[in-house]
Order: structure tokens, then C-alpha cells, then sequence
């Protein structure tokens, strides 16, 4: 079991996620974090922290999320950890805005 980040997320970094996590499993995109499965302890720390609801555990996840599955599994192979996040210039925009994933770099 592991927890995932979701669409939410995007252009929104709030970074929350990454001060909490015991086990460093965040890794950083340039307007997303994603969660490595193999490293997270499954605590939940980070769903609780979110300010937008971004972290939800795989078992509890939307249907229509599951592709952010893949995407924490495989760019938590590529991106870098972070030491720590701040959140990027127009968060508060884009946290009201659904549907992010045509947003989300690589
Ligand atoms: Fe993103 Fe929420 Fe963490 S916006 S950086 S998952 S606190």
C-alpha cells in the first residue's frame, strides 16, 4: 500500500507534504511532488497536511485518477528529492482549477 499524488497537486507545490514525511519518499517535478511507492511507510502524514486534497491512499483512490499511480511510480525514478518545497507563485489560482494533468511537466 501507498499513498499517491493526484491532479490536485499541479501548479500548486504547497510543499506541506514534503516537511511531514518521515521517510523522504517525495520526489520533485517542476510544478508537482510525487510519492516513490517503495519508500513511503504508508503513515498518511501527508494526506492529512495537503491544503488542496491532492493525497489520497491507493486503496481510497478516485477512478478516475488512477493514471497519477503510474506517474508517482515512474517519475519517482526520475525526479530528484527535494530538501524542501515552497509553493509555487500562483498557487492559489490554480488550486481552484480541476482537470490539471495538460498542465503537469516533465
Ligand atoms: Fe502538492 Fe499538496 Fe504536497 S499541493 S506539494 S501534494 S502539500
Amino acid at each position: 500500500m501507498t499513498f499517491v499524488v493526484t491532479d490536485s497537486c499541479i501548479n500548486c507545490k504547497y510543499g506541506e507534504c514534503v516537511e511531514v514525511c518521515p521517510q523522504d519518499a517525495f520526489h520533485e517535478g517542476i510544478n508537482f511532488v510525487v510519492i516513490n511507492p517503495n519508500t513511503c511507510s504508508n503513515c498518511g502524514l501527508c494526506e492529512m497536511v495537503c491544503p488542496v486534497d491532492a493525497i489520497f491512499p491507493i486503496y481510497n483512490l478516485p477512478e478516475d485518477l488512477s493514471i497519477f499511480i503510474k506517474i508517482n511510480d515512474e517519475q519517482s525514478k526520475i525526479w530528484p528529492k527535494p530538501k524542501s518545497v515552497s509553493p509555487l507563485e500562483s498557487a492559489d489560482y490554480w488550486a481552484k482549477i480541476n482537470k490539471k494533468i495538460g498542465h503537469l511537466k516533465y
